[in-house]
């Protein structure tokens, strides 16, 4: 069986990048597309699942067929994923959730005034979603795979394959999707915006990580078979 292994599933699905309210007018955002999330939406789809799309701030179009549920901010984005996640058979992170948000959302826009000092902006750590939708896991005993993705570097502490291990570890997701953070013509790391993107899928339960390259589309037809695998396994 190809097309049609997900017939019968509902896959829960973050993308793009949150946007973090400072005033009515302004927010503190990321360079996240929204294409890798987007594309493993629609790979789901293809495979005859039920998705749903939590959708932060997109580049491209959320894709025909999926119910798409918007949000703006990381707050946001947890209370949709909590609502949704009970009726999910698999959940993938793919959003790009900032870490940070400014501690409050001034009620009127920030002026600048020429008798007053400039502002500063004091920022507040996000709840981790991806951790808070594993604890939730565990403490309902839901059956739910749960992917989450991480962009990592190396240095001489590590490589990225080796923090992303830990990543996995931490955050207790059964699936952890590394991106390998590329370089661009000038040399500089990149890794949005990109339609080419080259992957490792690590699984918790160990083994050998499983490289995944090519168009957006073709990764995630990639971690949405390895998903489909995993989901069988879990029932076998
Ligand atoms: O810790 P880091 O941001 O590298 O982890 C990346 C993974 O965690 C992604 O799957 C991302 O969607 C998720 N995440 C989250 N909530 C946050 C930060 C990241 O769910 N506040």
């Amino acid at each position: 069986r190809g097309a049609g292994r997900l017939a019968g599933r509902h896959v829960l699905v973050s993308a793009g990048g949150t946007r973090e309210p400072l005033d009515p007018v302004r927010f503190l955002g990321n360079r996240s597309s929204g294409k890798q999330g987007v594309a493993i939406a629609r790979a789901a789809l293809a495979a005859g699942a039920r998705v749903t799309l939590v959708a932060a701030h997109l580049d491209v179009a959320a894709p025909e067929g999926a119910e798409t549920v918007p949000v703006g901010s990381a707050l946001e984005m947890r209370e949709a994923m909590l609502e949704h996640a009970p009726r999910a058979d698999a959940i993938v992170m793919a959003a790009a959730v900032a870490d940070f948000r400014p501690r409050t959302e001034r009620a009127s826009k920030l002026k600048k005034r020429d008798d007053a000092a400039d502002p500063v902006v004091e920022l507040v750590r996000n709840p981790d979603i991806l951790a808070e939708l594993v604890q939730r896991r565990s403490a309902t005993g839901q059956p739910q795979l749960i992917v989450g993705f991480a962009a990592e570097t190396g240095d001489d502490d590590g490589t990225p394959l080796e923090y992303a291990r830990a990543k996995l570890a931490r955050k207790g997701c059964d699936l952890l999707v590394l991106n390998e953070v590329g370089t661009d013509a000038s040399g500089a790391q990149r890794v949005f915006g990109r339609d080419e993107n080259s992957v490792m899928i690590l699984a918790l339960a160990g083994g050998e990580p499983q490289h995944a390259a090519g168009s957006k589309d073709e990764v995630a037809a990639a971690v949405v078979r390895r998903m489909t695998d995993e989901l069988a396994a879990s029932e076998a």
